[in-house]
């Protein structure tokens, strides 16, 4: 079987290269939202992951297609649909459990606007991975990201499994939004650059350090504006642009499967280095994105904030309440729902 060995999203030419699976352990991973915008394209992305050998595909509705057409595609992992009522065979024995279920944005929306429904989701499907698959890590795509993380803490947390190291929230994408737009800027190759984005995965809490992008060219003040807003509103261009279609699902879709890799690659004994918003001391807000390193546990080591500028100093300090209040909002919602 050949199947892409990406390279996590810090690192050069992500599934460029294509090697042979031989000698990696068994690894079973599910997508929950398999059926939707982001689940379907992502489902084949980790069908082509070398490092997946049994993948689980679960939505509401619609998955046993999606398993069959993604199933036929000739590589390593063997991929099953589940719908319905199948949620805890699909997560059973899983390693890894991706949730991108749940109702993305439309324009004018953001992504608070989506917690009346998607907290909801989020909660039921993570009661099913603390009480079948209680060892799994667990990467949240649902939006708004900033509290389903914390429901998702929350929520492990009442039934006794909470392991701080396995639960992250995907940011990944502002992470390649970052380095995409950096590059075009400055005429940059892509594949070489690296941009640190910190903070959460909403408007102004999303934090690109382009003071520590390499490699470092230098950034006029309108420029490093520029660039900072359009980061921030990667995704509202997204929506915009698709004008009531859903949010970003493509490459949100290769964001995820690159940082799954990252996962896997750290499961299997490869530390790997990514930005994701996790349960945190960086700062006062307890989750919050930052670098992390992944290893066989999931998050073996959350490392701080280091030579900011002026003006990524003043933008975390803007984004604190908004971040506060959103992490509030899903420790409550976690709480009062249990
Ligand atoms: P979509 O509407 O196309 O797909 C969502 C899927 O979730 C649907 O197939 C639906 O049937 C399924 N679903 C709903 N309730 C479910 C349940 N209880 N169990 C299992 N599946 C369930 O939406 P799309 O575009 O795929 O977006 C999904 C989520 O990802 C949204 O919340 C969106 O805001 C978020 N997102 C996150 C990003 C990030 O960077 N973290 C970027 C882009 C979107």
């Amino acid at each position: 079987a050949i199947a892409p060995s990406a390279v996590g999203s810090m690192g050069a030419a992500p599934m460029a290269t294509f090697a042979t699976s031989a000698g990696s352990p068994r690894r079973k991973v599910a997508v929950l939202g398999a059926g939707g915008g982001i689940g379907q394209p992502l489902s084949l992305l980790l069908k082509l992951n070398s490092q997946v050998s049994q993948l689980a595909l679960y939505d509401i509705a619609g998955t046993p297609g999606v398993a069959a057409d993604v199933g036929h595609c000739n590589t390593k992992a063997q991929c099953k649909g589940y719908e319905q009522d199948k949620l805890a065979e699909a997560v059973r024995g899983c390693d890894l459990v991706i949730v991108p279920a749940g109702v993305p944005r439309k324009p004018g929306m953001t992504r608070d606007d989506l917690f009346k429904v998607n907290a909801g989701i989020v909660k039921g499907l993570v009661e099913a991975v603390g009480k079948h698959a209680p060892g799994a890590i667990l990467n949240i795509i649902s939006n708004p990201v900033n509290s389903t993380v914390p429901i998702t803490a929350e929520c492990l947390k009442a039934m006794g499994v909470y392991d701080k190291r396995k639960v992250m929230g995907v940011t990944t994408l502002d992470v390649v939004r970052a380095k995409t737009f950096y590059a075009e800027m400055k005429g940059l190759d892509v594949a070489n650059v690296d941009v640190p984005v910190i903070g959460g995965h909403a408007g102004a809490t999303i934090l690109p350090l382009f003071s520590q992008a390499t490699p470092k060219v230098p950034l006029s003040q309108e420029e490093l504006e520029g660039l900072t807003k359009r980061t921030q509103d990667g995704g509202t261009e997204v929506v915009q642009a698709k004008a009531g279609k859903g949010s970003a699902t493509l490459s949100m879709a290769y964001a995820a499967a690159l940082f799954a890799d990252s996962v896997l690659r750290g499961l299997n004994g490869t530390p790997t280095m990514e930005y994701t918003y996790v349960d945190s001391n960086v700062t006062e807000a307890p989750y919050f994105a930052s670098k992390v390193k992944l290893s066989t546990e999931g998050v073996e080591k959350v490392f701080g904030l280091e030579g900011m500028t002026d003006y990524e100093k003043e933008g975390l300090k803007t984004m604190m309440p908004e971040l506060m209040k959103s992490i509030n909002a899903g420790i409550d919602f976690a709480k009062e729902a249990s």
